[in-house]
């Protein structure tokens, strides 16, 4: 997938339309219920900025959390109202509700350059389940649809697929960057191009690993997901994180990896614990050890550091580096050398480097390299989809720039 052609705000008037804009501000909250981080609102205001400077009468919409389909205020969109209004320096008016008397009456009585959020969009089942009715009633408080909401582009909902039905409908700028971003990385890379995998579990990444092997110079495993491959080479991994369902997978990839002459490197070393960490940031006590002599009592959860040195040479042998699934448990400041040590080669790199959502662009911000990537992606699943290859909906629905 390119979608290099799609209709962006720039190809459009927006001036004294209703526009509305599909946002991810799906944010996390701390113990306090204040925005622990609030990326995803400001990566969506230079499209709402650009609407507001072209007199659009802009109407924001979005979901939080997974309510289920029931009004309930623990989701509501309110806090992201405020935040929004001190960083846009004007009123956004909050609405009750979605498509009831609030939300329609604030946006028929918008003025140009006024902004309006509605109430969180899965406070109605009919969201989720991209019920026609449900979007033409979204879509009817429009005139124009624009989708920013890259972290949610892979669901096919009604805010964010659906309304396309109804609405000219075109993208944003933060989706149109993580197009330009992703979607060079991935299709069209400055080469050497390696990427790197981790996290905990083989089984999410199975498409992905498989369509990375065509495109790659170098697949990097690590994580947990790298005990399953260690196993399938004949190690034994100890207490360690195991798929065993997956081995012959494992095996399938590696054969896959020496046709296409992609080198596939694994872990050479491992930090291994007795007891895995209890609460998950608590001291504990690592033993390194090398991948065919893990003790049968105790747990990898870090790559070791010879491991470390062989990772960071490939990446900065690299030219396009993309990046998703941490090496350990970052959670924990001892097991987070590895992903450590991975971030800090790729933020010392010359290469155009790519930080794939979730937890790794969780890594990269908490141990202070984020401002010395190339891309951060604001989706977690999102971006994981598009590293596969799939289709992510929210995208395939917009208009096409020469249709
Ligand atoms: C995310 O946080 O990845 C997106 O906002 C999508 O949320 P969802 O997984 O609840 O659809």
């Amino acid at each position: 997938m390119n979608y290099l052609n799609k209709k962006t705000v720039e190809d459009i008037d927006v001036a004294g339309k209703k526009v509305l804009v599909r946002c991810d501000f799906n944010v996390p909250f701390d113990a306090e219920g204040n925005i622990s981080d609030p990326k995803r609102i400001d990566e969506a205001l230079k499209t709402i900025r650009y609407l507001v400077d072209h007199k659009a009468k802009v109407i924001l919409c979005s979901h939080l959390g997974r309510p289920k389909g029931e009004f309930n205020m623990k989701y509501s969109l309110a806090p992201v109202a405020a935040y929004l209004s001190k960083a846009l320096g004007q009123e956004v008016k909050m609405a009750k509700d979605v498509i009831g008397e609030s939300a329609k009456s604030i946006a028929a009585s918008l003025q140009d350059g006024e902004v309006e959020l509605i109430e969180n969009v899965r406070f109605h089942k009919e969201e989720e389940k991209n019920d026609p009715a449900f979007a033409k009633e979204l879509a009817s408080m429009a005139e124009i649809y624009v989708n920013d909401a890259f972290g949610t582009a892979h669901r096919a909902h009604a805010s964010t697929a659906g309304v396309a039905d109804y609405l000219p409908a075109v993208c944003g700028y933060l989706i149109q960057k993580e197009i330009k971003y992703l979607g060079s990385a991935i299709n069209n890379p400055v080469r050497p191009f390696t990427a790197i995998l981790g996290g905990a579990k083989v089984a999410d990444k199975l498409t992905v690993i498989s369509n990375l092997l065509e495109k790659v110079d170098t697949l990097i495993i690590g994580g947990g997901m790298a005990y399953t491959f260690l196993k399938a080479e004949g190690n034994e991994i100890g207490k360690s994180l195991c798929d065993d369902s997956k081995i012959d997978y494992c095996k399938e990839m590696m054969e896959k990896a020496k046709a296409k002459g992609v080198k596939l490197m694994l872990p050479v070393d491992t930090a291994c614990v007795k007891e895995f960490p209890n609460p998950i940031d608590a001291e504990v006590e690592t033993t390194v050890v090398p991948v065919d002599q893990i003790p049968a009592d105790m747990e990898g959860c870090d790559i070791g550091p010879k491991t470390m040195e062989l990772f960071a040479d490939a990446i900065k042998s690299s030219k396009t580096v993309v990046w998703n699934g941490p090496m350990g448990v970052f959670e924990n400041p001892t097991l987070a050398a590895g992903t450590l040590a991975v971030a800090k080669a790729m933020a010392e790199s010359e290469a155009v480097t790519v930080i794939g959502g979730g937890d790794s662009a969780a890594a990269v911000e908490k141990l202070g390299f984020a401002d010395k990537m190339t891309h951060i992606s604001t989706g977690g699943g999102a971006s994981l989809e598009f590293l596969e290859g799939r289709e992510l909906p929210g995208i395939a629905c917009l208009n096409e720039k020469d249709a």
